[in-house]
């Protein structure tokens, strides 16, 4: 008689079907947990939903296919955290939808790519690369330039993004249209925009093109990318730097 294990180590179908049963315990002890979990993303201060300019700027990002040769993630190793900055934490894309973590690197991390260079740097960069990275084998974006920034349907974007989580509220989908506006007039008071968006900057990013381009959207999503959390004052930062 042969033993319950020799049946199934010698029987290819019990063999395939208690391997497959197992694997799939492992697998749903791991996964299931974390749906459920409240803190699976650790809350961090400082990360707040996209100014409407950003997202606008972002999705401008993902039309053009930057995450083609860009990741937004910056691994916890060392070689990274010395090029780049600190590591990225789940809580920094939380509001990211779809997320644009990436694994291809033919240019840069730029994940913390904000407030690194100027305006001007990113204009000109985005223009043509070559003039200001001799060697650099990114394509133009020149036409951003010369493309105005069509919002008339932001408020629906704000809507969107809260649909799958993001925290927009209804002053902020109201405001949306007036907030673009706000963060690129910079001589307007932008007290009740920066409430709504802490740490928001105000600027007309394109300063070359009087409306506001999609120029302006884009470097306004570069510029903000990697600088919402503190990180003097954010614990782990003392273990890895
Ligand atoms: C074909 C690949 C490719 C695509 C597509 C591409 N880039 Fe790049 N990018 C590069 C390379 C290579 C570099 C490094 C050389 C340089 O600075 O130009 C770079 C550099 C950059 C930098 C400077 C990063 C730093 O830390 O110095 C920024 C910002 C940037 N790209 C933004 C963008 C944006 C925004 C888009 C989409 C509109 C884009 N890239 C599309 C290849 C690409």
């Amino acid at each position: 008689m042969p033993t319950l294990h020799e049946r199934a180590e010698t029987n290819s179908f019990w063999l395939i079907l208690l391997t497959l049963i197992v694997v799939a315990i492992g697998g749903i002890v791991q996964m299931v947990p974390l749906f459920y979990l409240e803190s699976t993303i650790e809350k961090v201060s400082g990360v707040r939903p996209y100014t409407p300019l950003e997202l606008m700027g972002r999705n401008i990002y993902v039309r053009e296919g930057c995450y083609l040769c860009h990741s937004q993630q910056v691994r916890p190793f060392r070689d990274e955290a010395e090029r780049y900055g600190h590591y990225s934490l789940a809580a920094e894309s939380m509001y990211d939808h779809p997320f644009q973590w990436g694994s291809k690197r033919t240019g840069p991390d730029l994940a913390r790519v904000g407030a690194r260079y100027s305006d001007e740097w990113h204009v000109a960069h985005l223009t043509n690369p070559r003039t200001v990275v001799p060697e650099s084998v990114m394509p133009g974006y020149g036409f951003l330039s010369r493309q105005p920034l069509e919002y008339g349907d932001i408020e629906a974007h704000l809507r969107t993004n809260r649909t799958v989580g993001v925290p927009y509220t209804e002053d902020m989908i109201k405001n949306a249209k007036a907030d673009v506006a706000a963060q690129t007039a910079p001589d307007a008071d932008p007290a009740a925009f920066v409430a709504r968006y802490p740490k928001a900057v105000v600027r007309k990013f394109n300063a070359g093109e009087r409306e506001i381009t999609e120029m302006d959207a884009l470097v306004a999503y570069l510029q903000m990318l990697g600088t919402l959390v503190d990180f003097s004052t954010f614990e782990t930062a003392k273990n890895i730097r």
